[in-house]
């Protein structure tokens, strides 16, 4: 049996009370970064549409608060027109869905929540490239052979789709693109690439992209979480072992780069000058991959992961959570979204929010996740 720390407790009432306390202005609106305090509304079709309403379930199924359940039923109403415009639509199906619909159903067992979120497993698997075994990531023209390392955690929605219709195709393309992500997108020390381009016709490797990260070779922290906690969950529902061993080895790149404070800067690899900007996000979403991983190693190997996990998780909590603040909607600051594009740096963004809900939850016990 696993032992609470003194102050999870404490971090999920301070959670639970600050969730709450801005539902009264955000509702079932879609927040992204919090600009000036105040969370900036996007539109329902922005890849961050699902965090929201997936933070309100987290707390629901502790509280029952309906204030919190109607607003986040409202939400995935509100992504319905969505799921028939495939030019609308790219990877990030599974952040949107698997949070909204895909939770409602866990929770509540709704089949109309259950139908809506296999269709968006339909529309992420027609984005398969058989000749190059990946998931197209953005819509656009010229990027039909784009793939990126994010789409990892959308590959859960994939699984989910095959468990519950017996049908192993989902499965299928989901395996098919973490196989092409271990070997295009790995490097032998555990970093990941953000971005590599494929050829969409042949199928060919043709050039790797430094995307929100420093450069091609560099190591944006989030793309590492994204790894870290993307594998783990490939081995969740696999069982294949290099799965596994990929989730550890993105982790210990990770584990061995963090700062004296425990929260990872934007970038690994960033120049020197840069080396002040963080991405609290990126802690934690790593921290819920390590805590999914030590849910899968031995018991002696299991304390590492752990204790690493958790320690972000006080960092951000302590270091980083804006708890009594009246001036400032979001949990967790210091997220930074896109560096080279200089777009929402050093904010609260929500999914950093929302990962660090999800791991204080994960950390008093609730393992069920989402995912
Ligand atoms: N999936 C986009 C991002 O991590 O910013």
């Amino acid at each position: 049996m696993t032992i609470k720390p003194d102050w999870v407790q404490e971090a999920w009432d301070q959670t639970k009370a600050k969730v709450k306390r801005i539902s009264h202005r955000i509702g079932d609106a879609f927040p992204h970064a919090s600009v000036n305090g105040e969370y900036q509304l996007e539109r329902a079709s922005w890849w961050t549409a699902g965090f929201w309403p997936g933070m309100m379930w987290l707390v629901y199924r502790d509280t029952k608060d309906t204030y919190l359940k109607e607003a986040a039923e409202s939400c995935e109403r509100q992504l319905d027109s969505l799921l028939t415009d495939s030019q609308i639509v790219d990877h990030d199906l599974g952040f949107m869905w698997t949070l909204t619909s895909g939770a409602r159903y866990k929770l509540l067992g709704a089949e109309d929540s259950k139908r809506r979120t296999l269709l968006a497993a339909n529309l992420l698997a027609a984005r398969f490239n058989v000749q190059g075994n990946f998931i197209r990531a953005w819509n656009g023209e010229n990027i039909a052979g784009w793939a990126i390392i994010d789409c990892l955690m959308n590959l859960p929605l994939l699984y989910w789709a095959s468990s519950v219709t017996g049908d192993p195709r989902y499965k299928h393309i989901a395996v098919k693109h973490a196989d092409t992500v271990l070997k295009h997108f790995y490097r032998p020390d555990g970093s990941v690439a953000h971005i590599v381009v494929f050829d969409p016709e042949t199928g060919e490797k043709l050039e790797v992209k430094g995307g929100q990260g420093h450069a091609p070779e560099s190591a944006w922290s989030r793309g590492t979480a994204w790894a870290i906690y993307g594998m783990s969950l490939s081995y969740h529902y696999t069982g294949n072992q290099q799965y596994l061993d990929a989730a550890k080895q993105a982790a210990h790149f990770f584990m061995a780069n963090l700062p004296e404070d425990s929260v990872p800067y934007w970038d690994f690899r960033s120049p020197e000058a840069f080396l002040s900007i963080r991405d609290s996000s990126a802690g934690a979403c790593a921290a819920c991959g390590l805590l999914l991983i030590a849910d899968q190693v031995s018991s002696q190997e299991a304390g590492m992961y752990r204790k690493s996990g958790e320690k972000i998780l006080h960092s951000l909590y302590t270091n980083y959570g804006a708890w009594e603040s009246e001036t400032e909607e979001g949990l967790i600051l210091h997220g930074t979204s896109h560096f080279p594009e200089k777009k929402n740096v050093d904010v609260s963004l929500i999914y950093g929010d929302y990962y660090f809900v999800e791991g204080i939850s994960l950390l008093m016990g609730n393992r069920e996740r989402f995912w």
